[in-house]
């Protein structure tokens, strides 16, 4: 794979399609993880509203870290699995606490804080303080099961460490926001399960699942 034409023709067709979401009009930490924390079990048309109602209701982390128990989860009704927002609150205020209210912009010091796993800590790194980490959840695996033809099962745990490789070796450094948000562009827009929209594809040149008309097969998940 040419490394520099991949991410040219990814973040060039991301820059011209991607959709206008709420989260993605500026890169606060405290916003994209918020955002993250919802997008987890929720689709995006469902989290819109309640993103933007959560900012007219808390607008800084400071505002979270201070609101109240009941409030806060009166503004998670209706998304369901709501440790995520128990989580979410008692992780904002050890940054409050601990940080200085600044969200840490180190693996290290992010992985510590509860409900930030692998996918969150790399979304926040990536789209918010532009470090190249990866951003991987089921869309990457899929895009990228298919792009560099990975056969291993996406049901097994230690799976994930072979993909967070990959887009490790492909990251653009210069871009890292536009990056791992155009993969999951992509995973959502045109690298579909099922029947992907390979003929509208900006990276379908890079794609060897394409090449060797496999699309439809990946990802592999077996294990559960
Ligand atoms: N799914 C998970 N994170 C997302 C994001 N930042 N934008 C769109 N879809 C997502």
């Amino acid at each position: 794979i040419d490394r520099k034409q991949f991410q040219h023709d990814l973040i060039s067709w991301f820059a011209s399609e991607h959709r206008d979401l709420p989260w993605r009009e500026n890169k606060d930490p405290y916003r994209v993880w918020v955002s993250e924390i919802m997008l987890q079990q929720t689709r995006v048309d469902t989290v819109i509203p309640y993103f933007n109602r959560f900012m007219d209701w808390f607008p800084t982390l400071d505002d979270f870290a201070e609101a109240d128990e009941e409030r806060v989860l009166k503004a998670w009704e209706g998304l369901g699995y709501y440790s995520r927002v128990r989580n979410l609150h008692s992780a904002v205020k050890e940054v409050k606490a601990s940080y200085g209210g600044v969200v840490p912009d180190t693996p290290e010091e992010i992985a510590k804080l509860k409900g930030v796993g692998p996918y969150t800590a790399g979304a926040i790194l990536s789209i918010a303080y532009g470090k190249p980490e990866p951003a991987v959840d089921g869309n990457v695996m899929r895009v990228f099961s298919r792009i560099l033809l990975i056969r291993e099962d996406i049901a097994k745990p230690k799976t994930r460490k072979t993909f967070e490789a990959a887009v490790r070796d492909l990251i653009d450094h210069d871009n890292t926001s536009f990056f791992n948000q155009a993969l999951m562009e992509l995973g959502a827009l045109i690298c579909t399960p099922g029947k992907p929209a390979c003929l509208l594809c900006p990276v379908q040149e890079h794609c060897e699942a394409f090449k060797e008309g496999v699309q439809s097969e990946l990802p592999i998940k077996i294990q559960k």
